[in-house]
Formats: structure tokens, C-alpha cells, sequence
């Protein structure tokens, strides 16, 4: 299964035209694109709060993501670009109850950061979220302190709901925990 949408991105002075990303299902062959992508042990931190051992490996990668489907039924992404490279990642999962859903682990390929790929891989995913699986809202967290990341989400229409100070320590610093949610209709900018 694979969710193909052209996406006008903006062309603005920094982004690339988006026309063709598409999201699938991670496939094991996905992993090597990604080995790398968070090299650092801090910016792995800030990336999954350390559900992944670090640095990353594929056993352990793979043993966390079957874990974690066969808990909450967590399906893992990857987003390909144009070029057909691999170049984003993110999970997913609906709570059938409540019907809100949930990203998690939303990271995208370090030399292709800040030109629109990680917009354009969420608005993927937040179209299969509300078209596909008929969640009425979706729901993810960030630590405040990931900048980047938060503006991310914002930029998406996220909203902050609330925020848990000091709900993780990384070495001597403590981050919040900030939960954030997206409805259907709102705006992204
Ligand atoms: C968060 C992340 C996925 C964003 O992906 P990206 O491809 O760089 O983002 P985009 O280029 O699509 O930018 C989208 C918006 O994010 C914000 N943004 C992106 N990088 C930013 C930065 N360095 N500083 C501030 N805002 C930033 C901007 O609002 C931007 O909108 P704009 O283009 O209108 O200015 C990426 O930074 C990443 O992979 N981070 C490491 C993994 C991680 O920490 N994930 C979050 C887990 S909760």
C-alpha cells in the first residue's frame, strides 16, 4: 500500500517543490537509509526518548517497532522522495475507542532537513490519518526544547494541549513533555 498525493508545497525561497512524496509502509530494506540519521545520543534523545537503543540498530529498531504494533497498533512509515530515496520516517496508530490517533518517531533524513520535507511527510499523514483511518483528531508529543520540531507541528496546526515540566532527564537536563493535537479542519500555514 503505498499513499501517493501531489503536494503543492509553497515554493518559497528555501523549499523545494514537493510533488510527489510518497508514504508506505517501512519495509526492513528501509533501514540502512536511516542508520544515521541520529547520530548524536542527545538528538536521539530528543527524537524518541530513548525507546530505541542508541546508536541506532536494526534488531533493536525492529524488536521496539513489533512491540509496539502489537501494544497499540503502531504501523511504521517511510515517506520517499521525488528521487525515490527514503528521506522521512514517522509511526502511526488509531485508537479504535476514541478514534484519535497518534504519530510517533517523526524524523527526517539530516542533509535534507529544513526544505519542506518534513511538512510535506506529515500532511501525508495527517490525509491518511483523517481519509483513510478516520481519526477525528491526531495527537502527538514533543519535548519543547526540540525547536525544530514543535515549529514543525505548529506549522502543521498542531496545538499545544498540555505540557508535563521535567517529564524526562537527559543527562543533567530535564525536558518537558509537551502533547500536542491536530484537527480536520485546521489550518496549516
Ligand atoms: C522535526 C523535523 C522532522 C522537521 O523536518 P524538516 O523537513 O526539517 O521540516 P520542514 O523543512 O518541512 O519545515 C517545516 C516547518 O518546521 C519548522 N522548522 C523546521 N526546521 C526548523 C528549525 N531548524 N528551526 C525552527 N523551525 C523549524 C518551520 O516552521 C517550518 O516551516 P516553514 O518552512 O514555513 O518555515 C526534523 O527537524 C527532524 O527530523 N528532527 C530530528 C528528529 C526529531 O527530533 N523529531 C521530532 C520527534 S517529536
Amino acid at each position: 500500500m503505498a499513499i501517493r498525493s501531489p503536494l503543492q508545497i509553497r515554493d518559497a525561497h528555501r523549499r523545494i517543490q514537493v510533488n510527489s512524496m510518497t508514504i508506505r509502509p517501512y519495509e526492513p530494506s528501509d533501514f540502512d537509509a536511516m542508520r544515521d540519521w541520529l547520530p548524536d545520543a542527545r538528538a536521539h534523545a530528543m527524537w524518541c526518548a530513548n525507546r530505541f537503543a542508541h546508536p541506532l540498530e536494526q534488531d533493536n529498531f525492529e524488536a521496539v517497532l513489533r512491540e509496539n504494533a502489537a501494544r497499540s497498533g503502531d504501523a511504521p512509515f517511510v515517506a520517499v522522495a521525488d528521487d525515490g530515496r527514503v528521506c522521512g520516517f514517522f509511526c502511526y496508530a488509531l485508537n479504535p475507542d476514541t478514534r484519535v490517533g497518534l504519530l510517533k518517531f517523526v524524523v527526517v533524513d539530516p542533509a535534507r532537513r529544513g526544505i519542506g520535507l518534513g511538512r510535506a511527510m506529515l500532511k501525508l499523514a495527517l490525509e491518511h490519518a483523517f481519509n483513510d483511518t478516520g481519526a477525528r483528531s491526531v495527537r502527538l508529543n514533543v519535548f519543547p526544547e526540540n525547536l525544530p520540531a514543535l515549529r514543525c507541528y505548529e506549522a502543521l496546526g498542531f496545538t499545544i494541549e498540555r505540557i508535563d515540566p521535567g517529564a524526562f532527564r537527559f543527562g543533567d537536563e530535564a525536558w518537558s513533555r509537551c502533547g500536542m493535537r491536530r484537527y480536520p479542519e485546521a489550518a496549516d500555514r
